[in-house]
């Protein structure tokens, strides 16, 4: 496995990321910070609840599509940007390996040791396939994905719905800036879940086990670690809801007393009154449309929209023109 870009960049993005949503109003939180090692610990208990229907729907779509995705594209090489784990995506990669034709994959996480698990995982799993894995954040640096190998193409798969964590400007400029790095012929097999009723929505982020609510509050908990800052974790509840204008679960904390918290690490003091909410994470929910909409946007041509048995989640496989 080659690590990239060494993962030192995190600590003053993290510093920049904190003095910029931390200090202005709405108070807000950038989602990358959800994910050290415990709280990558408690995603992957948050696909496996009950209520959380994306990961397997999602599965589902892979199980039933990978040979029509591998059938379709003439990729060499698959990138897949926000890795986690590679657990669905081993689905896509043994279709590839069907077809003989994979020879380089590239997982790319801001989460160090899930993506040296995984890549060691996957080397051990696919014994002639070369896995570059990358630390990185895919918002800043796609600019280092490998380039192409001369007359071959790449497969970029961001899966499990992470494009709708990004608020509607950034991922425009997310998909702007994926298509720059891209080359006319290239791939993308894109993950996003589907608007359906708002109590299964909820359900999914609010499940019975509390794991969700652990996970959010968890990055208050990563704050007080690596910036020597003083939430008190006990004093907030877990605020989750539906916008139905933006249609998107809006994920918060609320301070339920009042509260006064240094982070010396980013030299800034912050008041919280009694029901002030720092905003966490959205997941912002697409309709076919309006994915169609969004990739054309940035050059890319929707080739397949798979979805489940249910459409809960749709998977769309694109080309850049
Ligand atoms: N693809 C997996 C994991 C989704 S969870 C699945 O479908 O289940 C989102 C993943 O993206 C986490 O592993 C997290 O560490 C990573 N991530 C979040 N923000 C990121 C960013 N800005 N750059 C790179 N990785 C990011
Ligand atoms: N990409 C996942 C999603 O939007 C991330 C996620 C799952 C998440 N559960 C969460 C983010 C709870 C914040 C809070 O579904």
């Amino acid at each position: 496995m080659e690590v990239l870009i060494d993962s030192d960049w995190a600590s003053g993005s993290l510093v920049d990321d904190v003095r910029r949503g931390l200090g202005s109003h709405p108070r807000r939180l950038p989602p990358k910070w959800l994910y050290d090692d415990e709280g990558s610990r408690l995603f992957d208990e948050i696909t496996r609840l009950p209520e959380y229907y994306p990961t397997e729907a999602e599965r589902r779509i892979l199980l039933d599509h990978a040979a029509d995705v591998v059938a379709t594209c003439d990729a060499t090489t698959v990138v897949e940007l926000g890795s986690g784990t590679s657990d669905k995506t081993r689905t896509l990669l043994d279709a590839f390996a069907a077809a003989g034709r994979l020879r380089r994959f590239v997982p790319v996480d801001v989460s160090e040791q899930t993506l040296r698990d995984a890549a060691q995982m996957l080397g051990e799993r696919y014994p002639g396939l070369a896995v570059e894995a990358l630390v990185g954040d895919f918002t800043l640096h796609l600019s280092h994905l490998p380039a192409n190998e001369p007359g071959a193409h790449r497969l970029v798969a961001f899966l499990g719905g992470t494009i709708g964590n990004l608020y509607v400007e950034e991922r425009g400029a997310f998909l702007g800036a994926l298509a720059d790095s891209l080359d006319p012929g290239d791939w993308l097999l894109l993950g996003t879940d589907l608007v359906k009723p708002v109590d299964r929505l909820v359900a999914a982020y609010h499940d019975s086990a509390g794991v969700t609510d652990r996970f959010v509050r968890n990055s208050l908990a990563v704050l007080n670690r690596e910036l020597g800052a003083d939430f008190d974790l006990d004093a907030f509840s877990y605020v989750p809801f539906w916008d139905g204008h933006m249609e998107r679960m809006d994920l918060r904390l609320r301070a339920e007393a009042e509260q006064h918290v240094t982070v010396p690490g980013a030299g800034i003091e912050l008041d919280l009154a009694v029901g002030e909410e720092i905003h966490v994470e959205i997941s912002t929910k697409f309709r076919p449309d309006g994915i169609r909409a969004e990739l054309a946007a940035a050059g890319f041509e929707t080739v397949e929209l798979f979805t489940d048995p249910g459409d809960d989640f749709g998977l769309t496989l694109a080309r850049l023109g």
